[in-house]
């Protein structure tokens, strides 16, 4: 079998809704998620041993990558192959854009876009269910990076639903030179928050905006229970929303637990005079998206 290529998005959470801690130490979440035009491919070869080896842009030089070993494509191979009684071998590449340990899940895409590479590497025909139960074992946004779309999340996260979504939403996405620890901002939202309620309210004012496809009542509607702690731990965050708002950003919000930023825009040419105003020395790559694209698909076939 020649080389299979699998393309997954990142996403943005247009609300992020955070309840108190469950016992398990996750916390119940009521989230609307977003696949934006970010993606990360990665390719998959019949091999006799397990590699994987990582590519990034220029942009992305300097950030640290994690282990092959806790790597989440090495994890997401031995679910599937475990799952199928197999053993996990193939050579895989994967050629990053979604920021790295920015909010955006860039690790969950390669879980999803390994799962469904891998699955056809090893002609192991996976059912949808199967797939979506692995994927969230693997991680809470790892479903929602397999569905794509507009989707509502509960749970975990993991529970997806798909939602109405007419819109053509523009993004500007700022990324971040460091990442931010996701169970740090949770950890310091539940000092902040002591009395966050068992389950977190519905997104139905966003959830309309999203049906009527009007990026101002969408702009409004944005909301994220851990832009506060993101902010707390890194206050430039911000100013840098502040400052995106400032240049023609209908609204600007932390990306997930950050700390990237993302900034809806009015239409594709605000987006990027907004993306053009906000580079700079310590932004050099500041890049222009819209979603909502679709969930982790193939893109080679042969
Ligand atoms: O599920 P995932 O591996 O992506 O989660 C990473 C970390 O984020 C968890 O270990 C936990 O600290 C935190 N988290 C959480 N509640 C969620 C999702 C993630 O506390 N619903």
């Amino acid at each position: 079998m020649t080389a299979r290529t699998v393309r997954a998005p990142a996403k943005i959470n247009l609300h992020l809704g955070v309840g108190a801690p469950r016992e398990d130490g996750y916390h119940p979440l009521l989230t609307v998620y977003q696949a934006v035009g970010l993606y990360d491919d990665l390719t998959v070869r019949p091999a006799d041993d397990w590699s994987v080896d990582l590519e990034v842009p220029d942009w992305m030089a300097g950030v640290v990558l994690p282990a092959l070993d806790d790597n989440i494509v090495t994890r997401a191979a031995r679910l599937l192959a475990a799952h199928h009684g197999i053993e996990p071998r193939g050579a895989v590449h994967v050629a990053k854009c979604i920021p790295v340990a920015g909010g955006m899940a860039g690790g969950s895409a390669d879980a999803a876009a390994a799962l469904v590479a891998l699955d056809r590497l090893w002609g192991t025909g996976t059912s949808d269910e199967d797939l979506l139960r692995i994927a969230g074992v693997l991680g809470s946004d790892v479903p929602f990076a397999l569905v794509g779309g507009s989707a509502v999340g509960t749970g975990r996260g993991e529970l997806v639903e798909p939602v109405a979504d007419v819109g053509t939403w523009w993004w500007v996405a700022v990324p971040s030179d460091r990442g931010l620890s996701t169970p740090a901002v949770y950890r310091h939202f539940d000092e902040l928050v002591p009395d966050a309620p068992a389950d977190p309210p519905p997104a139905d004012r966003l959830v309309a905006a999203l049906a009527a496809g009007d990026p101002h009542a969408l702009a409004a509607a944005l909301h994220n229970d851990l832009q506060e702690p993101a902010i707390d731990l890194r206050p430039e965050l911000g100013d840098l929303l502040a400052r995106g708002e400032a240049e023609g950003a209908l609204r600007g919000i932390v990306s997930g637990s950050g700390p990237t930023c993302v900034f809806l825009c009015e239409s594709s040419d605000a987006a990027r005079a907004v993306a053009g105003a906000m580079t700079d020395d310590a932004h050099p790559a500041v890049l222009v998206t819209h979603g909502a694209v679709a969930g982790a698909h193939l893109v080679t076939y042969g």
